[in-house]
């Protein structure tokens, strides 16, 4: 399968290559006040529950810290692939998960993915909803619809506008350093909607780090496709 793919019109492939090498420290550095990045990629894994032997796809896997706790998650027996379109992103990692034998990387579309329909048993998409406009976010849930088994879910972890004084920061923070869809999509609290109007059926929002984050668990339906899948 290609490496590369043609890039959407909103995808801003040289910001995400020249981010890519301090991506991670800029995280760090963002979710100290909220108790700290591993906190929060940790309930992540706790909420989605075991997933051991699991074949699971992390889209817009960019430099890999969920894709490297997804991978301990399902063991040897499990396989798992990080999606991204920024090859300084997939580089990043690479390194990151010190090619675990059940962990490839491959560089695409969200929108349009290279996989076969029901291939995986569990899919997360970490913070790149926000990074899309409606319609991309729309053909992006959909094909993470397509490519889950029948009855197999889906985590999508984002921003949440909180209550209060941290609702304030996580709406100054998106307007100043997000884009206009996300600031949209997080005012407006649209992705519950669009995450079924893809097809899933929505069974939990959970808060993450005093609600600045949310993850959402969504379901495909079992008889959707015939087979019933691993929840
Ligand atoms: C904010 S980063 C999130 C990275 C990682 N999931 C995390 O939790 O830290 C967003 C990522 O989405 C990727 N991305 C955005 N739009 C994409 C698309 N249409 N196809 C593939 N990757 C995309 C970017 O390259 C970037 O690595």
């Amino acid at each position: 399968m290609p490496e590369t793919a043609k890039a959407p019109d909103y995808y801003k492939q040289k910001y995400w290559d020249w981010f890519a090498p301090v991506y991670d420290i800029s995280v760090k550095l963002n979710l100290s006040p909220f108790g700290g990045e591993k906190k929060m990629r940790r309930q992540v894994i706790a909420f989605a529950g075991p997933m051991a032997g699991y074949k699971v796809l992390d889209a817009c896997c960019g430099t890999g810290t969920l894709t490297s706790l997804i991978a301990e998650a399902v063991g040897s027996s499990g396989a798992v692939t990080g999606v991204d379109m920024s090859p300084r992103m997939i580089a990043g990692a690479r390194k990151k998960v010190k090619d675990s034998p059940v962990v490839t990387f491959q560089g695409a579309n969200i929108e349009r993915l290279p996989f076969p329909d029901e291939m995986f048993d569990r899919s997360f998409i970490s913070f790149g909803l926000h990074e899309m406009p409606e319609a991309a976010r729309h053909n992006t849930l959909k094909e993470l619809y397509r490519t889950l088994a029948p009855g197999a879910s889906l985590f999508a972890i984002d921003y949440n506008l909180a209550r209060g004084i941290a609702g304030f920061g996580v709406k100054t923070f998106v307007k100043l350093f997000e884009t206009e869809p996300a600031y949209r999509m997080l005012l407006a609290d649209t992705l519950p909607r669009e995450i079924e109007q893809a097809g899933f059926s929505l069974k939990a929002r959970r808060m993450l780090v005093g609600g600045v984050f949310q993850v959402f668990h969504a379901r495909k339906p079992s008889g959707a496709g015939g087979g019933d899948g691993r929840e």
